[in-house]
């Protein structure tokens, strides 16, 4: 692989549209993901088979996931918490799934109503299941930096959770810094502590930009060798039980700041800044990243 290509993995649909209050049309998710599709990311998370209950805005994950355009080549995993969850994606044609933890049992019992340990015990059974069924599985550990509930995230506790839900079969770890607390130095420190035990290829980071923290990050994890970044079309998103936690990384921000390190992504940057400004348009709301408030000129 080239040591100047990085893989984004846009986040935008799943977890920017997740934390919307106003339920949104699922013509308007499909048209989001489409979008984001021509725009040329090698990933777009489409959407959660989480519980209707806990995250209202993504109930209709079993008419959006069969109604999108899929390119070949292209990734479209959705969240799945438990086997009731796969049983759903399976059901709407799911080929990639993303299981999720945190290396926080604080936040665990607030997010998914149970500690790690026994989140760890749900996932393991979903990801034989998925792996008997061909399915790519991509594990998150969130609360890599720091909890919104528990404060401080000690690192043997980061590594340990990102080791055992690599053993258990993940194709990918994406660590996030679900309050976007981390500092570069931090960041850089938790990855490669990480990567000690999981192969730095096989790592992605996903940062929120809560404290404006977000791209200063990423320069200092790519410094370290990740490859794999995530970030949502401007700037949307953030947990509905992770009290304080704002927008991801603006796609739009990221892009441009890849390119300008000389580093490629094979998506088009002012098609990005277009669909941030249309999903924005949608949301009814003003774009928080800085490239969707200028107009394309480039
Ligand atoms: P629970 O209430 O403990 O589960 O929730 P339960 O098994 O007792 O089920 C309760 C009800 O939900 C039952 O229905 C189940 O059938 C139903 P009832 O009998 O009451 O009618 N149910 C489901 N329905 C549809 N699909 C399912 C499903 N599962 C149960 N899959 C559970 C436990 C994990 C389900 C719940 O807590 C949940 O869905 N949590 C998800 C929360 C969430 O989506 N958070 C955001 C994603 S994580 C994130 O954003 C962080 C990330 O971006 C990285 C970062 O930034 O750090 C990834
Ligand atoms: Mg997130």
């Amino acid at each position: 692989s080239n040591a100047n290509h990085v893989r984004i993995v846009e986040v935008g649909p799943r977890d920017g549209l997740q934390n919307e209050k106003t339920i949104i049309p699922a013509a308007t998710k499909i048209a989001l993901i489409d979008r984001l599709s021509a725009c040329g990311f090698p990933v777009v998370e489409a959407t959660s088979f989480v519980s209707p209950k806990w995250v209202p805005q993504l109930a209709d994950a079993d008419d959006v996931l069969p109604a999108i355009a899929r390119k070949d080549g292209m990734l479209y995993p959705v969240l799945v918490p438990n086997e009731k969850g796969l049983d759903r994606a399976l059901a709407a044609g799911v080929r990639e799934i993303a299981v999720f933890t945190a290396a926080s049992d604080a936040f665990n019992q607030r997010n998914i109503n149970c500690d790690i340990a026994e989140s760890l015990r749900r996932i393991a059974p979903v990801i034989e299941r998925a792996k008997a069924d061909g399915l790519w599985v991509r594990g998150y550990v969130s609360t890599v930096l720091g909890c919104p509930y528990q404060g401080e995230v000690p690192l043997s506790d980061v590594t340990r959770v990102t080791r055992e839900l690599y053993a258990l079969g993940c194709d990918e770890i994406s660590l996030g810094d679900t309050i976007g607390v981390g500092t570069p130095r931090k960041a850089r420190a938790m990855l490669e502590a990480c990567a000690d035990d999981v192969p730095m290829a096989k790592l992605a980071v996903h940062f929120h930009d809560t404290y404006g923290q977000a791209l200063a990050n990423i320069a200092a994890c790519l410094d370290a060798g990740v490859r794999i970044v995530d970030s949502a079309v401007g700037g949307l998103g953030g947990c509905p039980y992770a009290q304080g936690a704002s927008g991801n990384v603006a796609s739009e921000d990221l892009v441009y700041m890849l390119h300008g390190l000389g580093m490629q992504t094979g998506v088009d940057l002012d098609a990005v800044c277009d669909t941030a400004r249309w999903i924005n348009g949608e949301l009814r709301r003003a774009p928080v990243s800085r490239l969707a408030q200028i107009p394309n000129e480039r």
